[in-house]
């Protein structure tokens, strides 16, 4: 089938709630990725930070031939080894002691909702169910998780939204400390806003939190779909601030592109998900935590995290002497391989003359490219995606 006719298809057929780049594409290989007309692109977009490790990854694709072939899928009414050996993995390798699996970011997010919802209620008060969650925020889609994001342009339309939600600026220690009451039953935040424009918090920022947690006992949940799994140079994003939380929620880079999302809490907090009180007849299935566990270890084993700070900070290096001759970047910040360019100009239509130019990136807010490469990406890949960026950030008028 031809790319025009496939194209018109796609206008024809989709429901139109993505705003897609031109191009279609039909091949991956680490850091590259071809489209149908055997164009190369160096892909810094990653799935929006799920292939951490590149695109068909060897050990990936190779645990996804041998799950496909042993067990696709049981229900949850059953034990399977993979799942088990998953949970121990990510309970040995975090804060938590139990986990819950389920099939995206959102719905890991709603598994959390529901926790901090039910643990209120049971430890804390019978009226103890609402969230603070902060302005700018990303947590999903769902209607409970598109309440919890602090973002108007992604609820308009479907008021009206869940109670029990209340929103503070990011970063702001002082407005949780004030929205915090006899209510509350959890604090939800990213370690870093990353659809938000990528937004370090301050150094006292997260363990602020947790002293306001540990003094009201409302439950303190990281929602790390995108920071977590290596993204920002440690294996989760909460591990810089030197606290840690109650409550995790995982997904994106987890199985490297099979979907998959997990809740991760301490014992006192999983205690309230009774048997039957909460479930999913996808998650975890022996397929995708065979491919998770695959991707957990060779993570691990091959110490991306690791080497995710080091060229994060080689490539920030880079794009702050971009700057240096260019006013069009206000600044550049991130941790590892999250990194947001704040321009002076919209961002979307440098996206656009990347992906001409063969680099593929996002946005994050109105003025913000966003880059996310896989933790495998070559410093040669590195310096191409900078020269790329520096052509193109100049002829927009730096
Ligand atoms: C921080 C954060 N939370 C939640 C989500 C939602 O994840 P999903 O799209 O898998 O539902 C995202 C997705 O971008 C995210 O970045």
């Amino acid at each position: 089938m031809d790319t025009k006719t496939l194209m018109e298809w796609s206008a024809r057929y989709h429901t139109p709630n993505y705003g897609r780049s031109p191009i279609l594409l039909v091949r991956g290989e680490g850091t590259r990725v071809w489209d149908s007309d055997g164009r190369e692109y160096l892909d810094f977009t990653t799935g929006i930070a799920v292939t951490a490790l590149g695109h068909c990854h060897p050990v990936v694709t190779g645990a996804i031939r041998e799950a496909a072939a042993t067990l696709l899928h049981v229900s949850n009414i059953f034990h399977t080894a993979p799942q088990i050996h998953l949970a121990k993995m990510l309970v040995e390798h975090s804060f938590a002691d139990r986990v819950f699996f389920c099939n995206s970011g959102a719905e890991a997010n709603e598994a959390a909702l529901k926790l901090a919802r039910k643990y209120g209620k049971e430890k804390l008060a019978s009226d103890r169910y609402e969230v603070i969650a902060t302005h700018n925020s990303f947590h999903g889609r769902t209607l409970a998780t598109v309440t919890a994001t602090g973002q108007p342009k992604y609820q308009h339309g479907f008021e009206p939204l869940m109670p029990g939600f209340k929103h503070v600026p990011y970063n702001d220690l002082r407005a949780m400390e004030r929205a915090l009451d006899n209510r509350t039953a959890a604090i939800l935040v990213e370690p870093i806003q990353g659809e938000g424009g990528v937004h370090v918090p301050d150094d006292d920022y997260l363990p602020g939190l947790r002293k306001l947690c540990d003094e009201s006992g409302a439950l303190l949940i990281f929602d790390e779909i995108q920071t977590g799994m290596g993204r920002t140079g440690k294996l989760w994003g909460y591990e810089h601030s030197g606290v840690e939380p109650d409550v995790m929620t995982v997904a994106k880079a987890l199985a490297n592109g099979v979907p998959i999302g997990a809740m991760l809490c301490r014992e006192e907090a999983a205690s309230v998900l009774t048997a039957g009180s909460h479930g999913s007849t996808f998650g975890g299935t022996p397929f995708v935590t065979s491919v998770a566990l695959a991707t957990l270890t060779t993570m691990i084993g091959e110490k991306l995290p690791e080497r995710a700070a080091r060229l994060g900070r080689d490539l920030m290096d880079g794009l702050r002497a971009i700057q240096a001759s260019n006013p069009l970047i206000k600044g550049v910040r991130g941790r590892g391989f999250l990194i947001g360019i704040e321009l002076a100009k919209p961002a979307a239509p440098l996206m656009d003359a990347c992906r001409d130019s063969g680099l593929l990136v996002l946005t994050a807010g109105e003025k913000v490219l966003r880059l996310a490469p896989p933790l495998v990406a070559q410093p040669g890949e590195i310096a191409r995606a900078l020269d790329i960026l520096k052509d193109v950030l100049s002829k927009a008028g730096g």
